[in-house]
């Protein structure tokens, strides 16, 4: 396998750019497992040892979701908070996932403008990446630089153009797809 995608979003039958992205993946040639953990789970009940062989079984592991009050979406935080335990992700045994490539790929809402000092977010998206990024630290794993798209939300006739989000979808897979097999 070269990556493992887990997918996280809750209303992903709503969904225009995650599912653009997904597919876009799915299309290509790269030897990928997707895993849409609201799907697999709908109760929160994760399967740990089910997710913990198969993150060992891969080098590259992609996070994607859909920007959340500047976080990811919960089914995503409890699939971390469940699968990351103590001499598995870390502690003296917990060496599992050491030396893996960790890719977050995120869509976000709001303009690239917002998310900067003088924007309405204040912050910009690496800062409010920071647990993932330390996480990626504390468990050993090589953080890459994130994959990340602006004003991805569509909703008809008040933001944006179907059109226009499918493409930046598209050029966000490639991006992706480019880094999967660098
Ligand atoms: C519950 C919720 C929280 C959101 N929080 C943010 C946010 O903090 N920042 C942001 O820029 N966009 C935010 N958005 C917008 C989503 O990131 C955006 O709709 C999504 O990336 C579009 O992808 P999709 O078509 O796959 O749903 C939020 C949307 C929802 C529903």
């Amino acid at each position: 396998m070269q990556a493992l995608v887990i997918l996280a979003h809750p209303a992903y039958n709503q969904s225009l750019a995650n599912k653009t992205i997904i597919e876009e993946l799915s299309n290509s040639h790269a030897n990928l497992t997707i895993r849409h953990l609201d799907a697999i789970y709908p109760s929160y009940a994760i399967d740990v040892k089910a997710e913990q062989e198969l993150l060992m079984t891969t080098s590259t592991i992609i996070l994607q979701f859909p920007f959340y009050w500047y976080s990811c979406p919960a089914s995503l935080k409890n699939w971390l908070d469940q699968v990351l335990t103590y001499n598995f992700a870390y502690g003296p045994e917990g060496t599992k996932l050491a030396g893996k490539r960790l890719i977050l790929s995120l869509t976000i809402g709001g303009p690239a403008q917002a998310y900067h000092p003088l924007g309405y977010n204040h912050f910009s998206v690496s800062e409010f990446l920071r647990p993932f990024e330390q996480t990626a630290y504390l468990t050993q794993m090589q953080y890459c630089p994130p994959i990340y798209s602006h004003q991805m939300d569509y909703v008809p006739n008040l933001k944006n153009v179907k059109e226009q989000v499918i493409e930046r979808a598209k050029q966000h897979a490639w991006q992706l797809l480019t880094v999967i097999q660098a």
